[in-house]
């Protein structure tokens, strides 16, 4: 019997799990859910999808047994834990919540269901990004890092739906919609920081309450800093990562990679160069990138069904997902408290940071 999945928010990035799927052995589309009827008409033609709601709670009802998430982000903790009650398996859009307290209640709910439950952070499959993860034990100590990471996006953009660029719906703006990907990939490569420093502020959007521009300062427990400015302001450059070790650095920029090895580690050589003004030589060798493994948006849900299928790990658990908006809330804290965070965010502070900026109580603008 094939597995009978469901797409709740059919208009947007649903199609994509739609298309991912409709050829996919093992997998039959058979329920989909949207609050406009005409979306969701045309949507289920065009995949030949049997059963349709305009309710969730009926849609949950139903006998399909997984769940894709594709509404807006406001909606994905809420219908989430309610597929995860209702037993059903649940791959949840990035972000995956809007709050680190929401992300703990679906961790609960996902502990409880016994089912998998995943988020969709396809750019952990990049193979440039898989090729940077291979070199990280190379690397040695973690040093330093900077991450460069551009997504222009006009107000047309925004205008597209009333929930974009409002703290309600999207809990924040470049950082928590596009930028949330750069930031999975840096807790995919090194995990989560121990505190997080930053500004965040809205350059050129005159029509949203939220960020379009943030820089921050990541410290991990040996000392070692890491530089992030993210923007949807500025155009033209390139994503540009660069991870420092104690033998080496990598750097990831336009879909390549190279690696600088040291010939002698960082902190053999502070310690013991007779030299006032030496250090250590690079070598400098460009890095193969094998893109031969699934990498795609459609190839992250596909993982996700055989996860399901064949038995074995979801591609991005939850607790993996939740990384990413842990980094976020704490720029946004951070920069609202003008301190640094420590990681994990606390809570209720941050909570109560989401209600004032929901209520316009506190403004970027
Ligand atoms: N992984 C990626 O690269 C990627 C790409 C694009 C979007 N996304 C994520 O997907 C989510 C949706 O984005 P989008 O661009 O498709 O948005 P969208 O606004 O285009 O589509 C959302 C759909 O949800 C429906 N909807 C709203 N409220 C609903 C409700 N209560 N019940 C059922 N349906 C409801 C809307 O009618 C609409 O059809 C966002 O969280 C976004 O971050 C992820």
């Amino acid at each position: 019997m094939a597995l009978k999945w469901g797409i709740v928010g059919v208009a947007g990035i649903g199609a994509s799990h739609a298309k991912a799927l409709k050829d996919f052995e093992g997998v039959e589309l058979y329920a989909a859910c949207d609050i406009v009827p005409e979306i969701l008409e045309k949507f289920c033609e065009q995949f030949k999808i049997p059963y349709r709601f305009t309710n969730y709670e009926d849609f949950l009802k139903s006998d399909v047994e997984v769940v894709s998430i594709c509404t807006p982000h406001f909606l994905h903790a809420e219908q989430s834990i309610a597929a995860l009650e209702a037993r059903k398996h649940v791959l949840c859009e990035k972000p995956l919540a809007i709050s680190v307290s929401e992300v703990d209640a679906m961790l609960k709910a996902a502990e409880k269901a016994k089912v998998k439950a995943g988020s969709v952070f396809q750019h952990r499959l990049d193979p440039p990004v898989r090729t940077v993860k291979s070199l990280i034990s190379q690397l040695g100590e973690l040093v330093r890092g900077l991450y460069e990471c551009h997504h222009f996006r006009t107000m047309t953009y925004y205008r597209q739906g009333k929930w974009r660029g409002t703290w309600w719906g999207e809990g924040g703006g470049v950082l928590i919609n596009q930028a949330v990907h750069d930031l999975d990939v840096l807790v995919f490569l090194l995990d989560l920081p121990k505190q997080v420093t930053a500004r965040v502020g809205n350059w050129g959007h005159e029509g949203i309450e939220v960020e379009d521009i943030a820089t921050a300062v990541f410290e991990w427990e040996n000392g070692a800093h890491f530089a992030i400015h993210i923007s949807s302001v500025a155009s033209g450059l390139p994503t540009r990562l660069e991870i420092t070790g104690n033998n080496a650095t990598v750097v990831m920029e336009g879909g390549n990679v190279k690696i600088g090895r040291y010939s002698t580690p960082l902190r053999q050589f502070l310690k013991e160069s007779p030299e006032v003004w030496a250090s250590p030589k690079v070598i400098w060798e460009d890095v193969p990138i094998d893109t031969s493994m699934p990498y795609r948006h459609g190839d992250s849900i596909r993982l996700f069904a055989k996860a399901i299928l064949e038995g074995g790990e979801v591609p991005v658990s939850f607790a993996e997902g939740a990384k990413s908006l842990e980094l976020v809330n704490a720029m946004i804290l951070s920069h609202f408290s003008s301190s640094p965070v420590s990681i994990p965010v606390d809570r209720s502070a941050y909570d109560a940071l989401l209600a004032e900026l929901k209520e316009g109580k506190k403004k970027l603008r």
